[in-house]
């Protein structure tokens, strides 16, 4: 990658500066659980990820500008606008889970939202709600309120963030739901451009960002089989890792299974076969 100066590492990115303007994003096999990133790489997670966010960039356009100005033909690389990144997290849920359940089961709420009574896990709720996070730089985000949020960045771009937030995630919801998939959740990445304007960064609306769950098989009342990390899921608690992070490398069979739920969920979302993917990645935008 000559001229490219790497900037840093996330758990699943690794970034670059092509410019002053432009940066290219590429998105590693690497698969974390609870924040943390497992020894046994996923083949062509990373090119899942880049094809689904891409697909969603091209599509959502009219609702909110994004990042993305071109995909690599290794299917895993964006390049993009270097964006200032809001120090919040824009997470969007339609249905309780995760964080969401666990501060409903304590309080009725979640960043602030009161809820109705009775409701149960992964319950969809009455209308999507906008629960912003800190980024937190080690360790877990955390749920904040709504007025903390505004603090931090300001009463305006809290506004606009959560306006663009809930109307992404209705249109991608009702998108998916026709094809089979439910996103119970999601997690956007703002940043600002060098006019000020509010873009769309990061990746969007993929596994890893999101809860995707099988519409055909949701049962509210526990937790969902989804489509990314059950079988690693599984196996930790097989082997009696329970809910905790798993040091093991994964056998053979659970990496071909994750891998194998990545691919259904592009293939189903994007009607579009992985192997056109990967033979020209720039499908996905048109
Ligand atoms: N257009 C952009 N300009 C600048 N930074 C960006 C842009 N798009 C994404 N980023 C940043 O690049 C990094 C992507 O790396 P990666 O997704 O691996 O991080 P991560 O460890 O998963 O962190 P997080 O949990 O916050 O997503 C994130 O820090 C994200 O905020
Ligand atoms: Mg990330």
């Amino acid at each position: 990658m000559a001229n490219a100066v790497h900037l840093g590492s996330g758990k699943v990115r690794e970034l670059y500066a092509l410019d002053v303007e432009r940066l290219l994003l590429v998105a590693s096999d690497r698969i974390s659980t609870f924040d943390v990133v497992l020894p046994t790489a996923i083949p062509d997670k990373g090119r899942v990820l880049t094809g689904l966010a891409g697909f969603w960039f091209a599509r959502t356009r009219s609702i909110c500008a994004n990042h993305l100005l071109a995909l690599r033909p290794d299917g895993r690389s964006t390049e993009c606008r270097r964006l200032e990144m809001l120090p919040i997290e824009c997470v969007v849920r339609g249905y309780l889970s995760g964080s969401g359940w666990k501060d409903y089961r304590k309080a009725g709420e979640v960043c602030g939202h009161r809820l109705p009574t009775g409701l149960r896990e992964s319950d969809r709720l009455p209308e999507p709600i906008f629960t912003p996070a800190t980024k937190a730089q080690s360790g877990h985000d955390e749920n904040i309120t709504r007025e903390q949020a505004a603090q931090i960045v300001g009463a305006q771009r809290f506004a606009e963030a959560e306006r663009l937030s809930l109307a992404l995630y209705n249109f991608a919801a009702a998108y998916a739901l026709e094809r089979g998939i439910i996103i119970a959740d999601t997690k956007f990445e703002f940043g600002t451009d060098r006019t000020g304007g509010l873009v769309l960064g990061d990746e969007a609306l993929t596994p890893d960002s999101s809860r995707f769950w099988p519409a055909d098989q949701y049962a509210p009342g526990g937790l969902q089989p989804s489509y990314d990390k059950q079988y690693v899921r599984d196996f930790c608690e097989k082997i009696g890792w329970g809910n905790t992070y798993c040091h093991h490398e994964l056998p053979a069979e659970v990496v071909e299974g994750t891998r194998g739920r990545y691919v259904e969920a592009f293939e189903q979302l994007t009607t579009l076969r992985f192997n056109d993917y990967l033979a020209n990645p720039s499908i996905v935008l048109s």
